[in-house]
């Protein structure tokens, strides 16, 4: 594996004109929100936050909040037929539509982006209500997903302006999830290189990490990956493009049922790994299996690691490791029918990379799922 670096690193490093301060949250634009909500609540331990609808005096839509720690998921669906809304669930089913993103300034950040290229979504806009207000704007990245930027420094509300407190006597006990770690899109044939360009032109970020489709491919399931990072490394987006395989991309399969280019996996950190995927599977989250075989050979490539692997081996968590140190990682499967959007859980202890050395016995696994689902 070639670890490449490009030499915007220090030209990037020294001029941050998008500074990011993590991201602010997801949202998915789903067939049937209340349910959505209700499922992630109840299988990955969020609680009700907010919820703007009808009775709030939206009404083409509604929108369900809910946290947990510093994660935030927004639930969305169409209340009417002929609404963007409804057409992106018809064309892509339940998938990611904004990744918000934490600014200082909502109103320079779409400057600075709509300046370099960036393709507006929104213009600067305020919101305000008795709590304060938050400016919020935004631009078009890969398929029909986009980046929005928050601006909540004068908001003291629970959500921000439109929501009302959602109060639900049902809020299950949490299962340890802490931020978002990374947010992985597939993007389609040759178009890699373009969206590294757009996230180091238009938005001021790094390529920290590439792997080639040499690194990446099991006898069928290529694909080729560069990771962007931010400038201060709060906000990373790796980017797949489909390679040739002996047969279809895991990627290709993806872009199918998405019916274009989306995020394929949010990646969600944890303090305790074990805890937390204990938690899930308790609560029904399917997670993809490697042989036990893998854990055989596991410590012989990463060393030392402070956990027993007996449990690391009856959950299927992963091991990998760089030159900093190590970390944990496993995947869901799909979230939804369609084998689009699923979840990683990860505990980094001292790794900054993705688990390059989990890939191929990662994408055996997929590739089992993938010939079940009649899509290799
Ligand atoms: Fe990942």
């Amino acid at each position: 594996m070639q670890v490449l670096k490009t030499n915007k690193t220090q030209e990037t490093a020294t001029i941050d004109f998008l500074p990011l301060e993590g991201t602010d949250y997801v949202e998915f634009y789903v067939g049937n929100a209340k349910q959505a909500a209700h499922f992630y609540k109840t299988a990955f331990g969020f609680k009700s936050l907010a919820y703007a609808g009808p009775e709030t005096g939206v009404k083409e839509k509604t929108s369900y909040v809910i946290r947990q720690n510093k994660l935030t998921f927004v639930l969305t669906t169409a209340l009417k037929p002929d609404n963007v809304i409804a057409e992106h669930v018809h064309k892509h089913g339940d998938g990611v539509k904004f990744l918000a993103l934490r600014v200082n300034d909502a109103k320079d950040a779409w400057l600075q982006t709509t300046q370099r290229g960036g393709k507006s979504f929104m213009e600067p806009k305020i919101f305000t209500d008795g709590q304060g207000e938050v400016i919020m704007s935004g631009i078009h990245t890969y398929g029909e997903t986009v980046h929005l930027f928050i601006e909540r420094k004068n908001y003291k509300g629970v959500f921000m302006p439109g929501f009302v407190e959602w109060k639900s006597n049902y809020n299950p006990t949490e299962t340890g999830l802490q931020y978002v770690d990374h947010c992985v899109g597939n993007v389609g044939w040759n178009q890699m290189n373009k969206w590294v360009s757009f996230y180091e032109d238009v938005m001021g970020f790094r390529n920290i990490l590439s792997f080639d489709d040499k690194d990446i491919s099991t006898e069928y399931s290529a694909l080729m990956s560069k990771v962007m990072s931010s400038g201060n490394g709060y906000v990373k987006f790796p980017i797949n493009e489909p390679a040739e395989g002996k047969k279809k991309s895991q990627v290709e399969e993806y872009l199918d049922f998405y019916n274009g280019e989306g995020v394929q996996h949010v990646a969600i950190a944890t303090k305790n790994i074990i805890e937390t995927v204990t938690e899930l599977q308790n609560r029904g989250v399917e997670f993809l299996k490697v042989p036990g075989s893998y854990y055989d050979t596991v410590l012989d490539r990463v060393g030392h690691i402070d956990e027993d692997l007996k449990p690391l081996k009856e959950l299927g968590i992963l091991i990998d490791k760089d030159d900093e140190g190590y970390l944990l990682q496993i995947f869901t499967k799909p979230l939804q029918d369609r084998p689009t959007l699923f979840f990683e859980i990860i505990q980094r202890k001292g790794a900054k990379s993705f688990g390059k050395g989990n890939f191929k016995a990662l994408f055996e696994a997929l590739e089992r799922e993938q010939a079940l689902r009649g899509n290799l």
